[in-house]
């Protein structure tokens, strides 16, 4: 049997205090209940997860350089560094891949400096707001996607 396509979903910095890191807005999951979620999801689409959570935005850009040659896709969380980092974006765009970005809050109910993503130009699309289970809805698409979906990633 043929191997399952590799989506890497990674996440940035303070997702690991995810369950403790203000909960009003976060929520009770904590990364590891996201990791399971993924990988049940991931499994049921027919997709292999590896899952990694860095607070090192050149760890990040090292991972995403990864993936350029071992991922078929990736889900993205970058957390603040989505609202700073071109160093992010400029490997997102080298790595070719299909790209969802995720947030667990809506970053547009937030502080103003939350609603400009450095991301988001490399993403076929985002979804904020909906928690945890975004990131499920992102491997979803991205399956779709991988499967030749109606859009088309760049
Ligand atoms: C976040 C939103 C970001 O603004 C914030 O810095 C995070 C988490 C989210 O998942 O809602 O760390 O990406």
């Amino acid at each position: 049997m043929a191997k399952p396509p590799l989506v890497f979903v990674l996440n940035g910095p303070n997702l690991n205090m995810l369950g403790q890191r203000q909960p009003k807005v976060y929520g009770r999951a904590t990364l590891a209940d996201v990791e399971k979620l993924c990988r049940t999801r991931a499994e049921a689409l027919g997709l292999a997860v590896d899952f990694r959570q860095s607070n090192l935005e050149g760890e990040l850009v090292g991972w995403v350089q990864e993936a350029r040659k071992a991922a078929a896709g990736i889900v993205i969380n970058a957390g603040a560094y989505t609202h700073t980092s071109v160093a992010i974006l400029d490997a997102l765009l080298t790595a070719e891949k299909p790209v969802i970005e995720v947030h667990i809050s809506n970053v547009f109910r937030r502080e103003s400096f939350r609603h400009h993503s450095y991301v988001s130009p490399a993403a076929i699309g985002v979804i904020v707001g909906l928690g945890p289970l975004g990131y499920a809805l992102a491997l979803e698409a991205l399956a779709d996607q991988l499967r030749g979906g109606r859009r088309k990633a760049r």
